[in-house]
Parts: C-alpha cells; sequence; structure tokens
C-alpha cells in the first residue's frame, strides 16, 4: 500500500495505477461503514484508492473542526489488510496553498436540508471532491447512503460538470441497535449512546406509518418530531423531512419513493440519518 502526501508522488503513482481506479474520499477515523465502501471499490476496481482529509471548509464556524476525531495510524492498519492501493494523506497546504479562492457551488439541492443547517458546508464538500476527482481521475468513487444529500449533490456535481465519475452509492451500515454508524457516534456518552437510538427508531415509526397507509407527510414528521422531543437527552431537532428522493423537495403528499430525514441533537453531538421509503 502506498501511502502519499503530497500531489507530486500521487501524480507519479497514478500514472502507474491499473484502471479502473475506484476513489473512497473519506475524513478518516475509519469505521465499518468506510470499510463497506473500501470493499466494493476494492471488488470493482484494479486499483483501490483512499484518501484521507479532514476538510476544513466544510465545518461551520461552530462546529467540530478542531475536536474531529483523527487516527491516522489506525486507519493505514485498517486499509492496509482491506487490500487497498493507494492511501492520499495530504496536509492542509497541499489542497489549500496559500491564495486559493476557487470554490464549487452547487446550487438548489445544496440549498435544502443540510445546507439550510450548514451554510457553506456543500461548498466546502464539493470544492474538495472535486479537486479529488480532477487528481484521482477515477472510474468510480463511492460515497454512504448515510450522508445521502451529501450523495446527491455530489452525484449533480459530477454531472453537470461532466467529470466522468460514476458516483455510487452504498447502503448505510447500522449498529445491532439501529444507530447509523458515523466517526462522531464516538462523542457520545453511554447514556447519549443508547438515547441516539431515537434517531433510528423514528425512521422506523415513519416506515410503519407509511405501511400501515398514511400518505400525510405532515401527519408523519409530526409524530416523528414526537417521538424525538419526548428523549429527554435530545437537546434539539434540527429538522425532520419528508421529501421527494431525486430533488429533495419537501412533500405533502407521499405518493412515490421519499427521503425522510432528519438532524438531532443529542447534547452538543450533531446526528444525521434517514431511510428512503416507496409507498
Ligand atoms: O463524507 C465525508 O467524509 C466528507 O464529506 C468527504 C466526502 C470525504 C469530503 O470531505
Amino acid at each position: 500500500m502506498q501511502v502519499l502526501d503530497s500531489i507530486q508522488t500521487l501524480r507519479e503513482a497514478l500514472g502507474r495505477a491499473r484502471r479502473p481506479l475506484g476513489l473512497v474520499p473519506t475524513m478518516g477515523y475509519l469505521h465499518e461503514g468506510h470499510l463497506s465502501l473500501v470493499r466494493r471499490a476494492r471488488a470493482e476496481s484494479a486499483t483501490a484508492a483512499v484518501s484521507i482529509f479532514v476538510n476544513p471548509t466544510q465545518f461551520g464556524p461552530q462546529e467540530d473542526l478542531t475536536t474531529y476525531p483523527r487516527d491516522l495510524s489506525r486507519d493505514l492498519a485498517l486499509l492496509e489488510k482491506e487490500g487497498v492501493d493507494i492511501v492520499f494523506a495530504p496536509s492542509l497546504e497541499e489542497i489549500y496553498p496559500r491564495g486559493f479562492d476557487t470554490w464549487v457551488h452547487v446550487d438548489l439541492l445544496a440549498r435544502r436540508l443540510e445546507g439550510e443547517a450548514r451554510p457553506g458546508h456543500f461548498r466546502g464538500v464539493c470544492t474538495v471532491v472535486l479537486k479529488l476527482f480532477y487528481l484521482f481521475r477515477p472510474e468510480r468513487a463511492y460515497f454512504g447512503q448515510k450522508d445521502a444529500q451529501q450523495a446527491l449533490v455530489v452525484q449533480r456535481m459530477a454531472r453537470d460538470l461532466n467529470t466522468g465519475t460514476e458516483v455510487v452509492v452504498c447502503p448505510t451500515l447500522r449498529e445491532p441497535d439501529g444507530l447509523a454508524m458515523s466517526s462522531r457516534n464516538v462523542y457520545l456518552d453511554h447514556h447519549q449512546r443508547r438515547a441516539a437510538t431515537v434517531l433510528y427508531r423514528s425512521l422506523c415509526l415513519a416506515q410503519e406509518m407509511l405501511r400501515r397507509g398514511e400518505r400525510d407527510a405532515d401527519k408523519i414528521r409530526t409524530a416523528m418530531m414526537a417521538l424525538l422531543q419526548s428523549e429527554p437527552l435530545v437537546s434539539k431537532v434540527e429538522y425532520v423531512s419528508i421529501a421527494d428522493k431525486e430533488t429533495l423537495k419537501e412533500l405533502e403528499h407521499i405518493g412515490g419513493p421519499a427521503l425522510v430525514s432528519l438532524a438531532v441533537r443529542i447534547g452538543r453531538t450533531r446526528l444525521i440519518d434517514n431511510v428512503t421509503l416507496t409507498p
């Protein structure tokens, strides 16, 4: 496994790399969810590549950039075991050299949900992902359904800018009690960790209401909200959304595939989750 931290050495390694190349962009502190993307990339590509970069431009000023968990040597050991060929773990200056002033902006899709709750977030995500696509020229890049809007926004960007990369979206991996795997779960103490299952429980409630024939999105949102607010350790519900799966426009009536998503704070930890439901 080649571990590279400069664009120059990455270009040299990519010149020798067999194609097709599958890229898994990450911010490190890898868990089974990331590893499932890596396994898919490994299975579908001659060269499996992973990037590890905690991208400061996608964090807001009040967010957890400084405390975001990092453990490069553990990540590298995990990736080595998975048979990854190339790991790119650049410094801040390598990605954002002095005077950096070019940004990628996806418009409508990036304004809703996470875009509204975290202004500037997708501008940071798209800018770094486009740089990675431009550097690696991957035939495929792998993203998790856990960040459903990110996957849609990156797919939109890849199509609009003709990057030539197929954006592959892989299922969310969950802990046995339903909590979606996330690097941020490490912030939760024992009580908060138990309380955090309320996210998945409220998604299951939506699924169950739909199964029983409910099609009024507002009734489902209200029931989900009530369940979330019944959990004392939930400090804030940022949004509960039932939206069109492609456009992310909020629905009144559920007549086709819907993305049910939510962002909730447990103490100071912000968690997101989603499921796609089809009536
Ligand atoms: O999902 C993530 O970990 C990040 O948003 C990504 C795609 C690696 C861009 O920094």
